[in-house]
Formats: structure tokens, C-alpha cells, sequence
């Protein structure tokens, strides 16, 4: 299979995150994990740079390649000349959000095709969301997210993020 793009906000990475990488891995050629530079949601935890150099520690593997982009997902994937997509599915709650992008997308761009891999048993209840909120709040995201993600998470909000 040729290389897919694997695109989010990855705010910060999560070990969700890093399964799907790895399984993707197992089914695609390299993938390109690129970071959404996304003007409209909340004012993000990692910088777009931070995030990267996170993914990149984390993900050393040389078929990976790490970048940004702003604007539509789509007219990226054909810059890069990438035609699929792919994207981690945890649980129904994603499914509704994950549908409209997915055929939005192949309303955009007929010829590039979302594909989804369910995300690992151990991670299905684990998103970017949650462990920002749980770590700000002293709780410990231990177990969630890489090494380097946690001690980053540790330097910002205390020790209490990785108890
Ligand atoms: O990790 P996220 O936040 O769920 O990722 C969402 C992302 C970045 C994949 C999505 O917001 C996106 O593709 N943004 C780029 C702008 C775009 O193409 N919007 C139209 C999507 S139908």
C-alpha cells in the first residue's frame, strides 16, 4: 500500500496516537503525520513546532515523515501526492464527526479515500482532550501518552501529570 497521511492536531501526541502509527505502519508504505494548523479551535497546549518535534521523538521510524499544514486537509493530501487518508476510530462517539469529514472530504476530492483503523483496545477511551484537561487539573496522565510527551506535560503543569 502506498504511503497514507495521517493528519490531527495531536495536541499533545497520545499513546492512541502512537498505536495508530505503529498499526498504520504495518499496512501502509510511510506515513506522513501532519499537524493541523487550525486557527479555529482553543489555543492549543504545544505550539505547532513543539508538537512536531514531540511526534518525531516519539515516532523515529524512518518511513514516518512529520509536517503541518493549514488550510483544507484535502488540497494538502494533493500537494504531497498522497491519496488516502487515514484516521484512528475509537468509539461511536467519533463515528458521527468521522463520517461528515470523511464524505465532506470525498465531495472535496473524489479520488482521495479516508480510511479508518479502529484504535487499540488499551486506548479506546484515551483523547488529546482529556489528558490536556487531566494533566492541567494535577492529574496524572501516566500510562496515556509517550515518555516525552509526559515530561514535556511534566514541565509545564508540575510533577502531578506523571505521579
Ligand atoms: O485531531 P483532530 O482535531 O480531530 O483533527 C481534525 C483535522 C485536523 C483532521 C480536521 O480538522 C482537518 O482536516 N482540518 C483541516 C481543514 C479541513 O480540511 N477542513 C474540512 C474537513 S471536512
Amino acid at each position: 500500500m502506498p504511503r497514507a497521511l495521517y493528519p490531527g492536531s495531536f495536541d499533545p501526541l497520545t499513546n492512541g496516537h502512537l498505536s495508530l502509527v505503529q498499526r498504520g505502519l504495518e499496512v501502509f508504505e510511510g506515513l506522513i503525520v501532519a499537524v493541523a494548523r487550525n486557527p479555529n479551535k482553543t489555543p492549543p497546549l504545544f505550539s505547532i513546532e513543539e508538537r512536531k518535534q514531540l511526534i518525531r521523538e516519539a515516532c523515529p521510524d524512518p518511513r514516518v515523515e512529520v509536517d503541518d499544514f493549514e488550510g483544507l486537509l484535502v488540497q494538502y493530501a494533493r500537494r504531497k501526492g498522497v491519496n488516502v487518508i487515514l484516521r484512528g476510530l475509537r468509539a461511536i462517539s467519533d463515528f458521527e464527526y468521522e463520517f461528515q469529514m470523511a464524505n465532506m472530504n470525498r465531495k472535496l476530492a473524489p479520488r482521495i479515500e479516508t480510511v479508518f483503523m479502529m484504535t487499540g483496545e488499551d486506548y479506546f477511551y484515551v483523547s488529546a482532550r482529556l489528558v490536556r484537561e487531566i494533566a492541567s487539573l494535577g492529574g496524572s496522565v501516566k500510562g496515556l501518552v509517550p515518555a516525552n510527551v509526559l515530561a514535556k506535560l511534566q514541565s509545564k503543569f508540575g510533577k502531578s501529570a506523571g505521579a
